[in-house]
């Protein structure tokens, strides 16, 4: 089997082009990533040694350029992680994310129809669904969720999920959606908030908390979102969206302090900046459909996670150092550079 991961050289599409080489061998995986900003051909270093693996550099919403990719490899399966990512560049620059994330979307499936495929596979998000009061912990997530989106970011994912959904119901493409929860761990581009955290306290710079920190997200680790797409791809029902998480809350604030324990660093790094517009309060998951249909459940505890996350940024400095040290800077002190401090007691 051909599987065609856009998307590849970011975060999540990375760590499941290395998911896929251990666990589908016999598979040949094709990475067609534009190398944005938040892609990176250090992250595939070690897959391209592998003669299973082949990258092409294109851009999603290229239809010349995406039409010559299924023309020349004839992909089973298209796996799309390519997407802008980031909800505080949404805020600033709502027009790419419409572009990348809705029209791209859409060229990769008129794509699907053209050449025929086994499978579209659409990576979404929890975002889709808007946010959840603080107060009501008893209140989750489940498929059937009303989408109410925030930020650009998220209204362009539901926009995609929506087309993917027509393309089913109308050309009766063969199409699954996933929407997981905030994922962490090793390539995660340090824009991010525990990349962010991590590697400004490795060098002992402020860690920007935006509000109170009282935001809460619902935490996996990369490698079990990884699993639960490849499950999806080997025994989810066609036409079917399925909610990816492993209930484990946490507030921002939490999360940060956990990060600085482990790090051996003090709480005095910890400066409170205006808030994000529009912050999301809560995202939880309920994750029953994939348990039940699937047989999925996450493997990696936030402890273990965590852990390993903190671990691999100190190992691997040359990775996060040649992102930072480039057009990052200018991104840093855009987004944090005139950001008001606020002053709040301990939460
Ligand atoms: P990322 O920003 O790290 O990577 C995105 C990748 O897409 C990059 O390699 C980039 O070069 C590529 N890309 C961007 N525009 C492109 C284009 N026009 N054509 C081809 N490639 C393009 O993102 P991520 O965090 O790995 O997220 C991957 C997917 O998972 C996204 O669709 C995102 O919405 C979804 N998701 C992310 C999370 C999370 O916590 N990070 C959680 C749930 C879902
Ligand atoms: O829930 C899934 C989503 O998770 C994905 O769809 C998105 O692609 C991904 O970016 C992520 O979105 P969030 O907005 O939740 O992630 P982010 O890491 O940007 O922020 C997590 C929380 O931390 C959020 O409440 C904002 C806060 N934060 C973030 C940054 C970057 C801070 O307090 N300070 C920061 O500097």
């Amino acid at each position: 089997m051909k599987i065609v991961v856009t998307g590849g050289a970011g975060f999540i599409g990375g760590n499941f082009i290395y998911y896929l080489l251990e666990h589908r061998p016999e598979d040949e995986i094709v990475c067609y990533d534009a190398l944005s900003y938040a892609g990176n051909l250090e992250t595939l270093a070690a897959a391209m040694k592998n003669p299973k693996f082949k990258f092409v550099k294109g851009d999603i919403t290229n239809r010349t350029a995406v039409n010559t990719l299924f023309a020349v490899e004839k992909p089973d399966v298209i796996v799309n992680f390519a997407a802008e990512s980031h909800v505080d560049r949404s805020i600033e620059q709502p027009d790419l994310f419409l572009r990348t994330n809705i029209m791209g979307t859409g060229v990769l499936l008129d794509a699907c129809r053209q050449y025929g495929i086994g499978r579209y596979h659409q990576v979404s998000t929890d975002e889709v669904y808007g946010d959840l009061p603080l107060d009501r912990p008893d209140l989750f997530f489940t498929e059937t969720t009303n989408l109410h989106t925030s930020s650009p970011y998220s209204a362009s994912k539901a926009s995609a999920d929506l087309l993917v959904q027509a393309y089913h119901r109308t050309y009766d493409l063969p199409v699954t959606i996933s929407r997981c929860s905030n994922n962490y761990g090793p390539y995660h581009f340090p824009e991010k908030l525990i990349p962010l955290m991590i590697v400004n306290a490795l060098e002992d710079k402020k860690l920007p908390v935006y509000g109170a920190g009282a935001n809460v997200r619902d935490w996996l680790y990369v490698e079990d979102h990884c699993a639960a797409i490849l499950q999806i791809l080997e025994k989810g029902r066609v036409g079917e969206v399925y909610n990816v998480g492993g209930h484990n809350e946490r507030t921002n604030i939490s999360v940060v302090r956990t990060i600085l324990q482990e790090l051996g660093k003090p709480e005095s790094l910890i400066e409170y900046v205006a808030d994000r517009k529009g912050h999301d309060r809560r995202y939880a998951i309920d994750p029953t459909k994939m348990q039940e249909e699937l047989g999925w459940a996450p493997a990696t505890s936030f402890a273990d996670g965590i852990r390993r996350t903190v671990e691999w940024y100190r190992t691997h400095e040359a990775w996060w150092r040649h992102i930072i040290n480039g057009e990052y800077q200018n991104y840093y002190e855009r987004m944090y550079g005139h950001r008001a401090k606020l002053e709040y007691a301990r939460i």
